[in-house]
């Protein structure tokens, strides 16, 4: 099945780019319909207005949160959307919006889920001293982090990493999972 997504993302957008190239080059069925970002200084939305990909900003800086996310449904709506991918957004969606929007949302951690929930995943794994890590692909809820897993990528600790480079690993293996998340959700492989 192709889904039309519709991306969410507050930074930097590395993982929103993978996802529109791997549409573009149909790897994905899936088309991206939609960038939509809350803050107006996120590099990723150049990086999607040069994909040409339509971009909104809503900033929630002076919204309700309500209103933050009526707003973020109707343009998703208006886009026929029917797959939402979390590309590091950095807000929690409340159970109203689950309420509201009754399709799937997904969204990538940089860990292995359960462990190392929360902001700056991989420096948490870092410092814990693990020696595996990675990041999970799962369905979001109202919980932080906590939906169903849909797939994960490990990543080893040697003794010779830095947190930077665990991060930068950590992210290839992103780019990775993320699209063969999306494929399995399309039913186009197993996982
Ligand atoms: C990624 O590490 C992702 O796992 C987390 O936020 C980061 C976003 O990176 N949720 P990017 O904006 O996709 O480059």
């Amino acid at each position: 099945m192709a889904f039309k997504i519709g991306i969410l993302i507050s930074g930097n957008g590395s993982n929103m780019v993978n996802i529109v190239e791997a549409c573009k080059k149909k790897t994905l069925t899936s088309t991206v319909e939609i960038v939509i970002c809350n803050n107006p200084k996120a590099k990723g939305i150049k990086k999607a207005e040069y994909l040409d990909i339509e971009t909104k900003i809503i900033p929630n800086k002076n919204l309700s949160t309500d209103d933050f996310e009526e707003k973020i449904i109707n343009s998703f709506k208006e886009k026929n959307v029917d797959l939402i991918c979390l590309a590091g957004f950095m807000k929690i969606l409340s159970k109203k919006f689950f309420n509201k929007w009754k399709k799937h949302v997904i969204n990538i951690h940089p860990s292995l889920l359960p462990s190392f929930k929360g902001l700056n995943a991989q420096k948490q794994a870092f410092l814990y001293g693990v020696k595996y890590t990675g990041c999970t692909v799962h369905f979001v809820d109202e919980n932080l982090d906590s939906g169903k897993i849909i797939g994960q990528e490990v990543v080893k600790i040697s003794q010779k990493d830095t947190l930077q480079s665990i991060t930068r690993k950590i992210l290839k293996k992103e780019h990775i999972l993320y699209i063969n998340a999306i494929r399995y959700l399309e039913g186009s492989i197993k996982l």
